[in-house]
Parts: C-alpha cells; structure tokens; sequence
C-alpha cells in the first residue's frame, strides 16, 4: 500500500500552550517589540545590542523549566511513526519543541534560536547561550558580529525548493496554529490546492485564510491537533 503524503506547516499558535508567546495577538511578540527594530537587517545595523537582547529573552524563555512540548508537538510524532504515512514538517517557530517532543528532521522555514551565524561569512554554528556586543565569530580574523540564524523581514526563507517539492507530492497539507499573514507560507495552501492536496486547517479559530481550506477544525492545539491525527489515523 502506498503511503499518505503529508506535509504539516506550523506557526506561533502550536507553541502557545507550552508558554511561547505568538506574535499578533493582543498580547503577542509584535505588541511590545516593533518589528522595524529587532526583526530586519536593518534594525540589526542600527543597533544590535536591542536585536541580542531581545533574542536572549527569547532563548532564555526556552530554557524556562516550565516549556516543554505539548499534546500537538506529540501527536505530530505519532503521525511520523504511522506506517502508512510519510510526514514533512514545515516549521515558522524558532522554538526547539518539535524536536524536544520527538520528530526528527524539521524544516525550520525561519531558522532557529539553537542557531547563530556569522554575519559576514554566513557560518553557521550552535547558538550561543546570549548574544552580547564582546561576543564575536570564530571563523574571521579579526571576529566579525554573530547573527541569530533566523529570518528576518525583506530575507528569504530557507529550504524553499525542498518545500516546494514536499508540497508538490502532498496527499493532504495540514496548517496548525498559524494566522497566514506572512508569506511565502501563507501561500502554501494555495500551491498544495493547485498540486492536487487535500488542504485542513487546525487552528483556535478561523483565521482570514480559512475559506481557502477545503477542511477547518477549531480550538486549542494540544486538542485538536491529537484529535484531527486520531481520527486520521484510525480511519
Ligand atoms: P501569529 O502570531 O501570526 O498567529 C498565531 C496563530 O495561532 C493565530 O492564528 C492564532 O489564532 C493561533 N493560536 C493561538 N493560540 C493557539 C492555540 N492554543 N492553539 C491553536 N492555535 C492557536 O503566528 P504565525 O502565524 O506563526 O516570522 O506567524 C508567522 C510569522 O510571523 C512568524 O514565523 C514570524 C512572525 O513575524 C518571522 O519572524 C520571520
């Protein structure tokens, strides 16, 4: 028997009960930290100190003994270990949570906070634990400034062809916890309806994309994520 292709896309809200904050609600990232300042190259050339501070919080709030994997993250490994399934899982977090709950070989579309790169080199090596201004590369002499390996607005995305290809032979692309405003992923459901995939949306509520799913379903992630892959897999 053939296998059932699927490529799952996540966002902020699939990390939201394990105590990562998402980004646009009320009281998301973007409320208290204006984009302009800590999240384009931009902001990063005028003044780093801000952007490693704001992305030491972040790594600091990872290692918080209080977030850990939820149900979601979980579930996401039992439909990986499925005999009749063959799983991609598109990430837009920076968080470590789907590999801390089991499933390998995530793409990380928007990088990672375990990561740093050279800003001038481009090497890539594991995060530092916090960014400061003394704190430079190894690879250049004299050291150049360290970057989180993250993307950044006006960059493109990693492993885009890879992503492309996994939509391009999807059987069914599923999109939890994520609000669809920022592109490319936004536009995955549209590329994987053209390439012949069932679409599903699993969310806490309908976002402005909803329509463009051919399935939706509603509440919190570590509910309905366990309870969408049950179903699917006991059919
Ligand atoms: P957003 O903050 O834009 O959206 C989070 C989504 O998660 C919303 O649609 C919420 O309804 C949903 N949500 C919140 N809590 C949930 C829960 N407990 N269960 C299920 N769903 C829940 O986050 P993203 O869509 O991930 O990019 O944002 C996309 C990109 O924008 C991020 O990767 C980041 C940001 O700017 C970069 O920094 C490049």
């Amino acid at each position: 028997m053939s296998k059932t292709r699927i490529v799952v896309l996540t966002g902020a809200g699939i990390s939201q009960e394990s105590g990562i904050q998402t980004f646009r609600a009320s009281d998301g990232l973007w409320e208290n930290h204006p984009i302009k300042e800590v999240a384009t190259p931009q902001g990063f050339e005028r003044d780093p100190s801000k952007v490693y501070q704001f992305y030491n919080q972040r790594i600091a709030r990872l290692e918080d003994d209080n977030v850990n994997p939820n149900a979601a993250h979980k579930a996401l490994v039992d439909l990986h270990n499925a005999k009749n399934v063959e799983l991609t899982i598109v990430t837009q977090n920076v968080d470590d949570l789907h590999e801390r709950a089991g499933s390998p070989q995530v793409i990380h579309m928007h990088g990672s906070l375990r990561e740093a790169r050279c800003s001038v080199s481009g090497k890539v090596v594991p995060a530092v634990e916090a960014y400061g201004m003394e704190r430079g590369c190894e690879c250049c002499q004299p050291s150049n400034r360290l970057r989180p390996n993250i993307v950044w607005f006006g960059e493109v995305p990693f492993f885009m062809e890879t992503i492309e290809n996994a939509l391009f032979h999807a059987d069914v692309f599923i999109a939890i916890g994520t609000s669809g405003n920022v592109y490319p992923a936004a536009g995955f459901v549209e590329l994987a309806h053209q390439f012949g995939a069932k679409t599903v949306e699993l969310n806490l509520e309908p976002t402005g994309n909803h329509a463009q799913f051919d399935e939706g379903h509603y509440g919190k992630a570590s509910e309905v994520v366990p309870s969408y892959i049950n179903a699917f897999l006991n059919k």
